[in-house]
């Protein structure tokens, strides 16, 4: 028996990086999975992956940026699922440099995908889980919200901030409809943004790690952080909401 059998999961930015780990084991556990991201070719790619290995999925394109493009992945995932239990608002974009070296377009463009992105996500969810009497709503902010301090751009930690308290909001706005929120704060996970920023391995990037996150190998792989999504996508969490769990080796330990 699978941990999400008979849940239907929205997972953002799923085309790779931890959204693609998310969605092949949530399919892995049973869960019938609408992958989505801005990258659609990518996406159907590994959804016929997923399918492969004898996954319930289907590709969505969504940009978490667009009301119209929620509006058209939520009708998709009901139209071919009948209803919504879990949305993972993992999608994200990160910059690197320092708050002089900012301007209003950057911080324009990270707003609108890491808060912008989950806030529509959220709300065009809701209608379906309140029909639905319950669900599970998992956001992804980072440990640079929790440590701003040794952070690598100030647009960025601002926006996984707001992620922080937009989660509680939500949580304890819609906790009497059974909706639980919650948020996971990955720390220095090997993915293809890493990789974009020049960091060539989880190797490498362990090494740099080693002096802020004290468990070994301290860099992780997208695994570490979909096991996460996991647990609070579940029923195992069924009395878990608004709160956030660090996935980040000690990093903010
Ligand atoms: N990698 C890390 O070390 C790290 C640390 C802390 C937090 N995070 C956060 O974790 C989440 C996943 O990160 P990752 O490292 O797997 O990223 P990634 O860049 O490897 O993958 C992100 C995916 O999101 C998609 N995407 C980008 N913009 C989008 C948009 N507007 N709409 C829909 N999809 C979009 C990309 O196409 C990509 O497939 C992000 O929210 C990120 O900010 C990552």
């Amino acid at each position: 028996m699978g941990r999400l059998d008979g849940k239907v999961a929205i997972i953002t930015g799923a085309a790779g990086g931890m959204g693609l780990a998310a969605a092949q084991l949530f399919a892995r556990e049973g869960a019938k999975v609408v992958a989505t991201d801005i990258q659609l070719e990518l996406m159907e790619k590994e959804v016929a992956n997923i399918a492969a290995n004898g996954g319930d999925a289907i590709a969505v394109k969504l940009d978490v940026a667009n009301e119209e493009d929620w509006q058209k992945a939520v009708e998709a995932a009901a139209a071919k699922y009948g209803k919504i239990d879990i949305l993972i608002n993992n999608a994200g974009y990160g910059t690197v440099g320092n708050i002089l070296a900012s301007t209003a377009a950057g911080w324009a463009k990270v707003l609108s995908i890491n808060v912008t992105g989950v806030g529509l996500g959220i709300k065009a969810v809701i209608p379906h889980m309140q029909k639905n009497k319950g669900g599970s709503i998992i956001n992804t902010s980072s440990t640079s919200a929790l440590r701003p301090e040794i952070t690598i751009s100030a647009e960025y930690c601002a926006s996984k901030g707001a992620v922080h308290a937009l989660t509680k909001h939500i949580a304890a706005e819609y906790a009497k409809d059974q909706i639980r929120v919650n948020t996971v704060y990955p720390g220095a996970i090997f993915t293809p943004m890493v990789e974009a920023v020049g960091i060539p391995s989880q190797e490498v990037y362990s090494e740099v790690m080693k002096e802020k996150a004290p468990l070994p190998p301290h860099a992780g792989l997208p695994m570490d952080i979909a096991y996460a999504y996991l647990f609070l996508a579940s029923d195992e969490s069924k009395f878990i909401t608004g709160v956030g769990i660090p996935v980040d080796a000690g990093m903010t330990l």
